[in-house]
């Protein structure tokens, strides 16, 4: 049975994101709460089918048990290794293989995946197929609604629903508008449509500026229809959005401690690979965790000069002491 069918009827997905849902990140978004649904951040079929590339493409494929069930993401322009590394995605204990045909980023679009796959149709097919072809799992692809015009959505997406995909989720934007315009939440009766007249078995889940479970549901009593949310950048703004749970400072704050205790053992894994994880892109998740004054604000400041994990704990620790007898912030006397 594929994991699509198991989901509830309404099930709510984290997004993959580069550099954000990690093995780390996709554990601090389980213990906040869990959404039905986990995606690797993407992974690149090309640097997996390399021996250079492959240990890299495996960090990214870690999983534990707490964020699954888990589908990988993966990307790229060369359908020989789409078929390659569908065939161990199993192996690796994935429910389900996703693939990029949304991501905007110039480079990516330079070496022919994401977002350039709508410009390609055929390849974009052929990369199905083999994925398809390669593996038990189910396959299925997350894209936009056009490259440049909205209205590309109109032969885009019934050619992808054509493929007899697992799930189709599309972010409601093209790849032109990048995030700079709002979701065209106005297309959604008729990609419904689309979608209940070419693929009726092909679950469909949207995607683009949801901000958590409360804005969810109010899509699906407009939108029943529709089968799942994915959520991003919500996280960002509310790690327990998957929740009905308005997290308290203390719950940011035991939340942000369990981030670095575990961004901490990955380090000490991965050092022990003989790998890196690097400390830098910790500073990326501080706001979500220290915000909503203008003494977070000083006290994050004093966070983004930590030049270790270590460090930022000793500085979070003061905090909280120096909280007891003013509100969470600045730090700088409390070391004195
Ligand atoms: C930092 C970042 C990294 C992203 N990386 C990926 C990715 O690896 N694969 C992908 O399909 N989309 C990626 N996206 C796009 C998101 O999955 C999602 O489509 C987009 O953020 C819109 O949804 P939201 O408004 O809920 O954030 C990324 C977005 C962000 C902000």
């Amino acid at each position: 049975m594929s994991i699509w069918q198991d989901l509830p009827k309404h099930f709510l997905a984290l997004a993959p994101m580069e550099g954000v849902t990690d093995v780390v990140f996709r554990q601090v978004v389980a213990k906040a709460g869990k959404p039905d649904l986990f995606f690797t951040e993407f992974t690149n079929v090309s640097s997996f089918a390399s021996e250079k590339g492959r240990d890299n493409a495996l960090e990214r494929l870690d999983t534990v048990e707490s964020d699954h069930p888990i589908i990988a993401q993966i990307w790229g322009k060369n359908p020989e290794h789409f078929a390659y590394l569908a065939q161990h995605l199993e192996e690796l204990n994935f429910q389900g293989l996703d693939i990029n045909m949304g991501c905007p980023d110039k480079h990516v679009i330079k070496a022919g995946g994401g977002s350039a796959m709508i410009e390609n149709p055929d390849l974009a097919i052929k990369c199905i197929k083999e994925a398809k072809t390669n593996t038990t799992l189910p396959v299925s692809v997350k894209t936009r609604l056009g490259y440049s015009k909205i209205d590309e959505y109109k032969t885009w997406l019934p050619l992808l629903l054509e493929q007899d995909l697992a799930n189709l989720t599309v972010h409601l934007r093209t790849r032109k508008e990048m995030s700079k315009v709002s979701a065209h939440f106005e297309l959604i009766p008729e990609i419904i449509k689309l979608r209940n007249g070419i693929a009726p078995h092909t679950k469909l889940t949207i995607n683009g500026d949801i901000a958590d479970k409360a804005h969810a549901k109010k899509i699906w009593q407009q939108y029943p229809e529709v089968d799942g949310i994915m959520i991003g950048r919500g996280v960002f703004a509310n790690p327990y959005c998957f929740t009905s749970h308005t997290p308290t400072k203390e719950d940011l704050l035991e939340l942000f401690n369990y981030h670095l205790d575990l961004f901490q053992a990955r380090q000490e894994e991965l050092a022990a690979r003989g790998s890196h994880y690097p400390f830098a892109p910790i500073k990326h998740f501080i706001k979500i965790y220290i915000n909503g004054s203008e003494n977070s604000k000083i006290f994050r400041s004093e966070l983004m000069n930590c030049k270790d994990i270590e460090e930022i704990k000793l500085l979070i620790e003061r905090g909280a002491q120096a909280a007891a007898v003013r509100p969470l912030g600045r730090v700088s006397e409390a070391k004195h």
